[in-house]
């Protein structure tokens, strides 16, 4: 199998794998990183989001073979002590039920916010409908959202 080197929360790192692995599995098999989560598989649901770039990007859709020159942060690397502004508002508004999606959500509102440092509510909405959350914790979502920005 080839060997792809890989940037992965600071630190350069090399895998084996099948060029069209997806992402997501390399960083839940092969590196332990399991705060990113397998939700569907086909980019519909948005718990796989990490960042490329800093860019909200879904992780089972991208093969480990076009990510050679990216920068990739995972929930794990976002903070050193889980003290990311999205971090802080999550813990204060208790934001998850489950808990399964929530990396994802937070993965997207931190890319969000670094675009938009002041956004309306609509603004917010918008940009997090794309991430799914069986337990409809959204009415959290979009405070711990607005509070992050402030
Ligand atoms: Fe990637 Fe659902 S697992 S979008």
């Amino acid at each position: 199998m080839p060997v792809y080197n890989l940037m992965v929360n600071g630190k350069s790192l090399s895998v084996e794998a099948e060029s069209d692995t997806p992402l997501l599995w390399v960083l839940r098999d092969e590196l332990n990183l399991v705060g990113t989560k397998f939700g569907c598989g086909i980019g519909q649901c948005g718990a796989c989001t990490v960042h490329i770039d800093g860019t909200a990007t879904r992780s089972c859709l991208l093969q480990i073979s076009s990510l050679e020159e990216a920068k990739i942060t995972t929930i794990e690397g976002l903070s050193e002590d889980g003290t990311h502004p999205v971090q802080v508002a999550w813990k204060e508004h208790d934001v998850p039920q489950c808990g399964y999606c929530q990396a994802g959500q937070i993965m997207t509102a931190a890319s969000f916010l670094n675009s938009n440092a002041a956004p309306s509510q609509s603004e917010i909405r918008n940009a997090m409908s794309g991430n799914l959350c069986r337990c409809a914790s959204y009415n959290r979502i979009e405070k711990a959202v607005a509070d992050a920005a402030e």
